[in-house]
C-alpha cells in the first residue's frame, strides 16, 4: 500500500460485520488513516467489483463453486490491475508427520489427504487446492506460486498473476 499512497485503499469483504480494529486492518488504518480502510459486510456470492485492485487475497467461503464465481465476476469485470496479484489463503497442507493427532477431526474428522508434499499430509481446505488448480488450467495465461511447507505446519498461500513478458528499451529481451 505504501507503494501507491496517498491513492491507496484496502477493502475488506466479510458476510460477517466487522469485530473492529484487528490485525491487518488496525495497521492499514494506524499507517495510512481510516479513509483508506474499507469493510463491507457481503456475501462473496453476490460480489459485484467495479473498483480495479492491484492485490486480491481470497480467504471466506473455501467453496470452490463460490470462488470460482468470484474469480469469473473479477475478471470480467476488469477488476485486476496491470500486474495484479492474486493471493489465495489455505491452499497448504499439513504434512501427516507433524500434524497434531487431535486435528485429525477437524471438519468433523473429513480431513483430505494429499500428496503436496514429498511425505504426504492432510490438505485442510481441499476446495482452495481444486481452485487454484482450476484456474491455472481454466485461464493459462495465469502463473501460480504455491508458497506452501513440507517442513512446518503452516495454512499455506498460493499466489497468481498473469505472464508478462519482460521488455527492455521496449524489445523482448
Ligand atoms: C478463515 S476467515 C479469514 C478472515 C481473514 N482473511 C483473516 O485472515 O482474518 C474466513 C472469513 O470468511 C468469511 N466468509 C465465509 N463465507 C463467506 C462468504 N460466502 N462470503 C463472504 N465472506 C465469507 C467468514 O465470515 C470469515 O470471516
Amino acid at each position: 500500500m505504501s507503494g501507491c499512497y496517498p491513492a491507496c485503499k484496502l477493502t475488506s469483504y466479510d458476510i460477517l460485520p466487522w469485530p473492529g480494529l484487528d490485525g491487518a486492518a488496525e495497521a492499514v488504518t494506524n499507517l495510512f488513516g481510516r479513509d483508506h480502510f474499507e469493510y463491507i459486510v457481503l456475501n462473496q456470492s453476490l460480489l459485484e467489483p467495479t473498483g480495479q485492485y492491484d492485490f486480491i487475497y481470497i480467504d471466506a467461503s473455501h467453496d470452490l463453486d463460490l470462488n470460482a464465481n468470484t474469480w469469473n465476476k473479477l475478471l470480467k469485470a476488469g477488476a485486476f490491475g496491470p500486474n495484479a496479484i492474486i493471493a489465495v489463503h489455505d491452499t497448504g497442507i499439513w504434512p501427516g508427520d507433524l500434524m497434531p493427532r487431535e486435528w485429525e477431526g477437524h471438519r468433523g474428522g473429513k480431513l483430505a489427504t494429499c500428496n503436496k508434499v514429498p511425505q504426504g499430509g492432510v490438505a485442510h481446505q481441499p476446495d482452495e487446492i481444486k481452485f487454484v488448480e482450476w484456474i491455472v488450467r481454466a485461464y493459462p495465461s495465469f502463473v501460480k506460486f504455491d508458497f506452501v511447507s513440507a517442513n512446518v505446519i503452516r495454512h499455506g498461500v498460493t499466489f497468481l498473476q498473469e505472464k508478462a513478458e519482460w521488455r527492455i528499451d521496449g524489445k523482448p529481451v
